[in-house]
């Protein structure tokens, strides 16, 4: 689904967080965020599926104004991963990765299959499945979360720095999985992240943010070697001189 915001704002008191914004997300794009803390990042995320509301403008899911949709209907097309504990806690791993699914009336067969291929997705094994969240270590939870985010195949998938809480190989192996949903899939996917490297390995479209508004837009080749500005220079500066300083 391709998503456009029209000339949206947020204030928060008389802090305007996000002045004017404009925005066409293509369908199909897998467009990645950076910005500095603060930046409107989450903010700007959060109005796809309602959680955060406009004070003025609009954003359009396929040409129609979401503001006009049903909320519910809305939010099972699109799935959703953020850092941090998002599980239900009196749920099994497995009930939470089937919880849209079962709304959707899958058979217990199918869901089973799709839970024990999202298992193996995310690098969780199979004995996880009946374990409650509290007996789960913090980067296993998040790997719950995130295949749950995908498991009804939504139309938009939006990340909330899903990844920051992982060890590197976990990280690596699913940047990897995330790439391969995305070409085999075409979901549309909005990915918010600090990692200017994870940004310009994912992202079809990379695009920088401060304070509420866009500094740049493009792919990772046009961001690399044409920044906008010092700030976006430094930052992928950061991305190849890391490595040597750690060595
Ligand atoms: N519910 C709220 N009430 C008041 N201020 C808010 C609220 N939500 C966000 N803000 C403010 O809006 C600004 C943008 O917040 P947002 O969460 O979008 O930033 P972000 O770019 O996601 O930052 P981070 O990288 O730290 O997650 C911040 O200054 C934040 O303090
Ligand atoms: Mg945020």
């Amino acid at each position: 689904m391709g998503i456009e915001y029209k000339n949206v704002t947020k204030s928060y008191g008389d802090r305007m967080i996000i002045p004017p914004f404009h925005l066409e997300i293509h369908e199909g794009e897998f467009l990645t965020i950076i910005g500095e803390s603060g930046s409107g990042k989450t903010t700007i995320m959060k109005m796809i599926n309602g959680l955060v509301e406009p004070d003025s403008g609009e954003i359009q899911m396929n040409g129609e104004n979401i503001a006009n949709m049903d909320m519910i209907q809305l939010r099972r097309k699109i799935g959703y991963a953020i850092q941090g504990n998002i599980l239900f806690p009196h749920l099994t791993v497995k009930e939470n990765i089937a919880y849209v699914l079962r709304l959707l009336g899958n058979s217990e067969e199918k869901i089973d299959e799709i839970v024990e291929n999202l298992l193996e997705m995310v690098n969780l094994s199979i004995e996880e499945k009946e374990k409650y969240p509290s007996e789960l270590s913090g980067g296993q939870k998040q790997r719950v979360g995130i295949a749950r985010s995908i498991a009804a195949s939504p139309d938009v998938l939006l990340m909330d720095e899903p990844f920051g809480a992982l060890d590197a190989i976990t990280k690596h192996q699913l940047q990897k999985e995330m790439k391969a949903i995305h070409k085999k899939l075409g979901t549309t996917i909005v990915f918010i992240t600090h990692d200017i490297s994870e940004a310009l390995k994912l992202g079809t479209r990379v695009m920088v943010m401060s304070k509420g508004e866009i500094q740049q837009i493009g792919t990772p080749r046009e961001i690399v070697e044409e920044p906008a500005n010092e700030y976006i220079q430094e930052l992928i500066e950061t991305a190849f001189i890391r490595w040597e300083e750690e060595v």
